[in-house]
Order: structure tokens, then sequence, then C-alpha cells
């Protein structure tokens, strides 16, 4: 999928209650982190704001990063309508284009899948914390290709091993690795499949 798949899609992107129930699942786990409100945040591949914007009363900044301008602009649109001052859009991609701005928390929601190269963004994400940050990852366990359409584009990863992740994040150096399945994604198929969800989580050494 390119960000022109993603941009076509955003208008549709929250009216579909999957998404919206998954988006909740995730920003409810995320909260279990010990959030507060002087964390300057960082959301990598926001769409249209459905987890950062839970999140985002919780912190003192949120900057939501996405390489989709369509995503971006209905979670612009968002903010506005409800009165979020403390969201800042920002097109671009992070392994692609300077960005150094460090951050106390960063976190990620069904975006992992989409980039090719796991460890440099992992190793990107380690060097954009402050030391004791938090980072947290969701995204579909290891599946077997079925998730997605089958002229999908852009997907590069069938879901992951939690062991492959928990071994690049130990190699980045970063403490208190832990992971729980926090959502199901029921599909009907031939038969009905399940697609469990997991939040990876760490913390870099203080
Ligand atoms: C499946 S959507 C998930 C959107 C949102 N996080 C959610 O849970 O509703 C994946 C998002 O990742 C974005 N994305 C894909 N590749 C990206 C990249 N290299 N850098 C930043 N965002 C990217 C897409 O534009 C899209 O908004």
């Amino acid at each position: 999928m390119t960000s022109k798949h993603f941009d076509n899609a955003a208008a549709e992107w929250d009216k579909k209650s999957r998404r919206v129930a998954l988006a909740e699942k995730i920003s409810n786990a995320i909260a279990r982190l010990p959030l507060s409100y002087d964390m300057d945040s960082m959301e990598f591949g926001c769409g249209t704001g459905l987890v950062g914007i839970a999140l985002a009363p919780s912190l003192h900044h949120l900057t939501t990063i996405d390489t989709s301008q369509g995503m971006l602009d209905i979670l612009q649109q968002k903010t506005v309508e409800q009165e979020i001052s403390n969201i800042t859009p920002l097109c671009c991609d992070l392994l692609k284009e300077d960005y150094a701005q460090k951050h106390d928390l960063i976190f990620s929601s069904m975006t992992l899948h989409h980039i090719q190269d796991t460890a440099a963004l992992l190793q990107r994400f380690t060097e954009l914390l402050n030391p004791g940050g938090y980072l947290a990852l969701a995204d579909l366990v290891e599946e077997d290709g079925s998730f997605h359409d089958p002229d999908a584009k852009g997907i590069h990863h069938k879901g992951f091993e939690l062991s492959y992740l928990k071994g690049l994040l130990a190699d980045n150096k970063m403490t208190e690795i832990k992971s729980e399945i926090i959502h199901t994604i029921f599909k009907s198929k031939e038969t009905e499949k399940k697609y469990p969800v997991f939040l990876l989580t760490a913390r870099k050494t203080q």
C-alpha cells in the first residue's frame, strides 16, 4: 500500500467499526504505561489519529507522523473540531528524512508491517527516545498472509514473531521488554479466521 492508497482511504478510514474497536484496545493498552503530562511523545504512522487523539489528553505534546497527507488532513480536521491543541501533525518518512526531535514516548499502531526494514526502524526509534523513554508497538502476530487482500501493495510483513522483535529491541539495549495480546481481529474468509494483535513495550536505559 502506498501513501496514495492511504490518501484515498482517509475519508472513510474511521467508518470501519473494526478499526475503531482495535484502536480503542490499543490506546487503552498503551495508557497502562506510566504516562504523564510532561511527556513529549511521537506516534509513527498515525493515520487519522484514532489512537493518538485518545492518548493526547494524558500527554504534554504529541507529534503525529505519517507519509499520507490525506490521513494527516483528516487528523488535523479532527483536532480542530475537538479543540485539541497539543497535537502537531507531520508528513515525514523517518527512514529517509532528517528528524532529530527526542521523545519520552514513541508509539505506533498497525504500521510496522508496512515498513520493509524493521531493524532500521527500531534502531531509529531507540535513537529518538530520551533516556528512560518508552516505546509501544502494536501490530499483527505472524499470520499466513491472508489478513490483507492478495493484491494489496506495501505489505512487507505478514505480522511478526514476537521473539524476533524482542531480539531487535535487546540489540538496541532497550530494557523492560514486554508483550501481551491485546485484541483478536475476526475476519470471514472461507472459514472464520482469527488474527491476534500484540502490544510490545520497552524502555530505553536511563
Ligand atoms: C494500517 S494504517 C494504521 C493507521 C493508524 N495507526 C490506525 O491504527 O488507525 C498504516 C499507516 O501507516 C502509514 N505509513 C505507511 N508507511 C509509512 C512510513 N514509512 N512512515 C510513516 N507512516 C507510514 C500509512 O500512511 C497509514 O496511515
